[in-house]
């Protein structure tokens, strides 16, 4: 009897965490190279030469913690993207990166994010990952509220976009975004500058999804079903979080060591200095 329930309680839980890609997705482009998999609890894209494959999220979501998992393109990656990223509509849209830049064999990934609001990006900011992302499956978040939109890696923080409307910067905060992925071919850009191609011969390129979670506030004909900003609050922690101490330690670890190149520090590119966003608070 309470085995059963155990196994019950079990159940009940991994159902609620565990998101369905049949359910929460569509596949947007690449025909049968985008499949979904494992009754929707797996999902590949792949990348040949003729075409990509993508997907999207049925929803579209504002504010939320949204978790997937990622195992990128094994072996020589070299010119292949792997992007993962959520994105409102239009000219001003509002879209928060991942990019996962693919790379010789045992050369490191570049992890490129990106904040754009009302239409404008230029935030550069990328990584090297302190692990083999080809190796694993590992976790990639993004937490979106009112006051901050943290990137993590394997709940680590590796980037804080604060909030700073008090200075003029424009933050995503009216336009639901959906989650989109893709695997492409950028090998114009996207390795060692684009010096190293693609090399077809190891194609198909291959990259899997799964463990999706969004504890999101969904946007739906106009309205949000997060009732309202003050009781939001009360049942969801991401609503409120910021990066405590804890947090703020392991995030300049992640910073120090393993940040390659970061927009607020390019003096040559902002002679006269960098954007309202980068002096800290
Ligand atoms: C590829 O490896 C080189 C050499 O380690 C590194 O400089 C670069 O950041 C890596 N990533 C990309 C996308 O080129």
């Amino acid at each position: 009897m309470a085995l059963s329930l155990l196994l019950l309680v079990c159940s009940l839980m991994a159902s609620a965490s565990a998101g369905n890609f049949d359910q929460d997705f569509q596949i947007t482009w690449g025909d049968e190279r985008a499949k979904i998999l494992e009754n929707g609890q797996l999902l590949t894209l792949s990348l040949d030469k003729p075409s990509g494959s993508g997907f999207q999220s049925k929803n579209e979501y504002l504010f939320g913690k949204i978790d997937m998992q990622l195992k990128l393109v094994p072996g020589n990656s070299a010119g292949t993207v792997t992007a993962y990223y959520l994105s409102s509509q239009g000219p001003t849209h509002d879209e928060i990166d991942f990019e996962f830049l693919g790379n010789l064999s045992g050369d490191p990934y570049t992890l490129h994010t990106n904040v754009f609001s009302q239409g404008k990006g230029n935030r550069e900011m990328q990584f090297h990952l302190w692990f083999d992302p080809t190796k694993d499956f590992h976790t990639y978040s993004i937490l979106w509220n009112p006051k901050h939109i943290i990137f993590m890696v394997d709940g680590i923080p590796i980037r804080d976009f604060k909030n700073m409307e008090s200075r003029g910067v424009a933050f995503p905060r009216n336009q639901p975004m959906r989650i989109y992925s893709s695997l492409w071919n950028a090998d114009d850009w996207a390795t060692q500058g684009g010096r190293i191609k693609t090399d077809w011969t190891n194609a198909p390129f291959t990259a899997s999804y799964r463990n999706f979670n969004a504890d999101a506030c969904i946007w739906s004909s106009g309205t949000s079903n997060c009732p309202s900003t003050s009781t939001a609050s009360a049942s969801s922690d991401w609503w409120n979080q910021e990066l405590d101490s804890t947090s703020q330690e392991r995030m300049r670890w992640v910073q120090t060591n393993y940040m390659i190149y970061n927009y607020c520090a390019d003096l040559k590119r902002f002679p006269q200095g960098p954007p309202p966003e980068c002096s800290a608070a």
